[in-house]
C-alpha cells in the first residue's frame, strides 16, 4: 500500500490548519452574522463556544485523524467496526461537499472584485456599491465563469499533493493574509462610523439574544474553526508524531478567532459611514461595504485606494482557497484512499460534482431566486443546515465519541505524544468533551429548533 502521506513541518501543519480555519467564515460569514444578530451579545457567546465547545472538538479530531492516519470515513471504520458511530464520518463527507458547493460561490465573488478592482471600476467615486454587487450576483454567466474559475484553481492545488500543494501554499498565503488585515484595520480608525461602529462590536445588548441567536453563535463557531465535520481529522492525519496536538488547536483557534474579531473591526466601522447599507444586508454585507472603506481611507491618494482595495480581495480570495482546499481534500482522500483510483482522477471526481451542486447555489442569486424551501434559497439553504443544523449534531457526536467510547489511554498517548508532554490538561479536556460539549450544543440544539419552527 502507498504510503501516507504528511506534513514537512510542524509549522507547516499549523499553517494547514489555520488556513482551513481562516476563511470566508472569518471576513465574510462571521461580520454577515453579527450584523444579523445584534453584535456584541453574538460575539460573546461565540468566543464562550469556541473556548468550551470548539477547541475541545478540534483536539478531539486530531486524536482520531493522527492515531488512524486516515480518512473520515476510514478513520471511523476503523475505530469503531460495525458500529453505527461511522455515520459520523458519513455526514462529515456530506457536509464538506455541501459546504463546497456554496463556498466556491461567494469564492467566485472574491475573484470578480480583486479584478474590479484592477480595472477601476471600484474605485470609482460615483459607484453605488449596493447596485454593483447586485447586478453582478444576479448576472449567472459571470457569476458562474468566478465560481469554475475558483474550482479549477482549488482542483490544481489539491492535485499537486499534500506537501507540495497544500502546506506550501499555506505557508506563503497565510503570513500575507494576517500582515494585510493588520493594515487595514489601522486605516478603519479613519471610517466616520467609527465610534458606532465600535459601539455595535463591543456593547453587548441580551436583549437581542434568543436562543437561536445562541444557536447561531455557536455553528459558527465550529464553521470558523473547521471542526465538528472530520475535516480536520484529514488534516491530522498528515501530522508528524511530534506535533504537539493541544497546543497546535490552540494556536490555530487563536488565529481564526483574532482573524474573525479584527475582520469585526475593519467592517462595522465602514457600515455605520456608509450611507444606505445597513448592518443586516446578509452576504453582500462585506462586497458592498468594504470597497467604501478604501475609498474613504485613501480618498485623496486614489492610487493607493486602488491598489488596496485590490490587495485585499486577492486575500480574502486566498483565504477563501485554503479554505476550500481543507474542505475539497477531506473528500478527496477518502476518493482516493478507499476507491483505489489516483489522487488526481479522485479530485476530478469531486471538483466536477461538487461544481455541479454549485450552479444551482449561484444561480439562486438570479434566475433560481424564486426556488425557496422554507423560505431559504438554495444557497441559504445549504448554508443554514450545513452550519446551524449539521455542524452541531456532528460536534455532539464527535464529543461522546472521543470522550466515552474511545479507549482513554489511546486519546491520552495521543495528546500527550506518548508521554512527552504533560498530562494536566488531559482530564479539563475530557471533561469539557463528556459533559460541557453535549449537554451545551444539545439543549442549544434543540430549543433553537423549537424556536425556528415557531414551536
Ligand atoms: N473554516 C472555514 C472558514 O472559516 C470553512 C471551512 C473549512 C469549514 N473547512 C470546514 C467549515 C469544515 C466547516 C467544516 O471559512
Amino acid at each position: 500500500m502507498e504510503k501516507h502521506a504528511n506534513f514537512g513541518s510542524r509549522m507547516g501543519a499549523i499553517f494547514a490548519a489555520a488556513g482551513s480555519a481562516v476563511g470566508l467564515g472569518n471576513i465574510w460569514r462571521f461580520p454577515m452574522l453579527v450584523g444579523d444578530n445584534g453584535g456584541a451579545a453574538f460575539i460573546l457567546i461565540y468566543i464562550v463556544s469556541i473556548l468550551f465547545v470548539g477547541i475541545p472538538i478540534m483536539v478531539g479530531e486530531f486524536v482520531i485523524g493522527r492515531h488512524t492516519q486516515s480518512n473520515m470515513i476510514e478513520a471511523f471504520r476503523q475505530l469503531a467496526p460495525g458500529k453505527w458511530w461511522r455515520i459520523i464520518g458519513v455526514m462529515g463527507i456530506g457536509v464538506a461537499f455541501i459546504i463546497l458547493s456554496y463556498y466556491i460561490v461567494v469564492s467566485g465573488w472574491t475573484l470578480y472584485y480583486a479584478y474590479s478592482s484592477f480595472s477601476g471600476a471600484l474605485s470609482d467615486p460615483d459607484c453605488n456599491y449596493g447596485a454593483f454587487f447586485g447586478d453582478f450576483v444576479a448576472n449567472p454567466w459571470l457569476s458562474l465563469l468566478a465560481a469554475v474559475l475558483f474550482m479549477l484553481m482549488t482542483h490544481l492545488i489539491i492535485i499537486r499533493g499534500v506537501q507540495n500543494g497544500i502546506e506550501k501554499c499555506s505557508k506563503v498565503l497565510m503570513p500575507m493574509l494576517l500582515l494585510i488585515i493588520g493594515i487595514l484595520v489601522v486605516c478603519t480608525f479613519s471610517m466616520p462610523g467609527i465610534n458606532e461602529g465600535l459601539t455595535f462590536l463591543l456593547k453587548p445588548d441580551f436583549s437581542k439574544l434568543t436562543i437561536s441567536v445562541v444557536l447561531a453563535a455557536m455553528g459558527q463557531a465550529f464553521y470558523s474553526l473547521s471542526v465538528a465535520m472530520g475535516c480536520l481529522c484529514t488534516y491530522a492525519s498528515y501530522f508528524g508524531r511530534n506535533t504537539r496536538l493541544v497546543s497546535s488547536a490552540l494556536s490555530v483557534s487563536s488565529i481564526d478567532t483574532f482573524v474573525a474579531v479584527l475582520s469585526g473591526f475593519i467592517i462595522f466601522p465602514a457600515v455605520f459611514s456608509v450611507p444606505g447599507v445597513d448592518v443586516n444586508a446578509g452576504p453582500g454585507l462585506v462586497f458592498q461595504t468594504l470597497p467604501y472603506v478604501f475609498n474613504m481611507a485613501f480618498g485623496n491618494v486614489p492610487f493607493l485606494a486602488y491598489i488596496f482595495s485590490g490587495l485585499f480581495y486577492i486575500l480574502l480570495f486566498l483565504a477563501a482557497l485554503t479554505s476550500a482546499i481543507s474542505l475539497h481534500e477531506a473528500v478527496t482522500a477518502y476518493v482516493h484512499e478507499n476507491w483505489h483510483i489516483t489522487r488526481k482522477k479522485a479530485s476530478t471526481i469531486v471538483s466536477v460534482s461538487a461544481m455541479s451542486m454549485g450552479v444551482l447555489c449561484c444561480l439562486s442569486f438570479g434566475v433560481l431566486s424564486h426556488w425557496t424551501i422554507f423560505g431559504l434559497t438554495i444557497f441559504d439553504l445549504f448554508d443554514v443546515v450545513s452550519s446551524t443544523i449539521i455542524l452541531p449534531l456532528g460536534g455532539v457526536l464527535l464529543a461522546l465519541f472521543v470522550g466515552w467510547y474511545l479507549n482513554r489511554e489511546l486519546v491520552r498517548k495521543e495528546i500527550t505524544n506518548d508521554g512527552q508532554v504533560s498530562q494536566r490538561v488531559f482530564p479539563v479536556l475530557m471533561f469539557l468533551l463528556r459533559w460541557v460539549a453535549p449537554i451545551a450544543i444539545l439543549t442549544m440544539f434543540i430549543k433553537g429548533l423549537m424556536e425556528m419552527f415557531g414551536m
